[in-house]
């Protein structure tokens, strides 16, 4: 039998409404080159990952420019023009464009492109925890602040138990036939793990890192700057 091979999928369709520039996120420059070449190297380099996917809205005018002078990405990464309205539905179209180059048992690590922190060391992690497991999972952090829900005017209505609480982050990994059902049969999903667990599943949380947070308002891109110059 040949042994299942890693592929990365990155939706990178997004507007970026929160950070509010004026183009998308995922194309801000972060510490000397676009947000999305960094998750995009990361996995195109990486030894474990046979290829990689970004997927952009059809009428995406950046892309070209910014994948153009990365020659030594050329053969690691396709570009598919196959966007839609929600993440949900950019991650499905391109499991959908990819389904003639995949089994249906091959790994896809599905990862936000406004997450540039991730590292090599991250991928190895969640690859060789999820080598032998049935369903996969995902990088996530355990919660350690006190949690508090409110109400419509910010007023606290109870204390939440942070036990056993994670914050889920990306990649999710789980293998391309499943992960391609789970997401047909889902409706409202803000990631791959919660289609996985509405068909009864239980994905598996892998430590994650606080340097891969996502990058959402104006204020995060000088702390993902920090991390991206850094070494932590
Ligand atoms: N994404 C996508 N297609 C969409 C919406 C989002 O591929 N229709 C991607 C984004 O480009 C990003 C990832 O999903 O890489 C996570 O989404 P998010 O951080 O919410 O990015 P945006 O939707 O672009 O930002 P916002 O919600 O602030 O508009
Ligand atoms: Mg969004």
């Amino acid at each position: 039998m040949i042994p299942p091979r890693h592929f990365a999928l990155i939706p990178a369709a997004g507007v970026g409404a929160r950070m509010g520039a004026d183009h998308p996120k995922q194309y801000l420059p972060l510490a000397g080159k676009a947000m999305l070449l960094h998750a995009l190297e990361t996995f195109a380099l990486h030894p474990l990952v046979e290829h990689s996917f970004v997927v952009v809205s059809a009428e995406d005018g950046y892309i070209d420019d910014v994948l153009g002078a990365q020659t030594h990405l050329q053969d690691k990464v396709t570009v598919l023009r196959h966007g839609g309205q929600t993440r949900h539905a950019s991650v499905l179209n391109g499991l959908r464009v990819i389904g003639n180059q995949l089994t249906d048992s091959d790994w896809v690590l599905v990862h936000d492109a406004a997450r540039p922190g991730l590292t090599g060391e991250l991928i190895d992690r969640l690859v060789h925890t999820l080598e032998d497991d049935a369903i996969g999972g995902l990088l996530a952090l355990p919660i350690v602040d006190t949690l508090k829900r409110s109400d419509a005017q910010s007023r606290v209505q109870e204390t939440v138990s942070r036990e056993n609480l994670w914050a889920a982050q990306t990649p999710q990994m789980f293998r391309y036939g499943l992960l391609k059902h789970a997401l047909e049969s889902a409706t409202h999903v803000t990631d791959e793990a919660s289609a996985i667990e509405a068909l009864g599943h239980h994905p598996k949380l892998v430590e994650g890192s606080p340097r891969n947070f996502k990058v959402t308002l104006p204020h995060d891109v000088a702390l993902a700057e920090l991390h991206l110059k850094g070494n932590s």
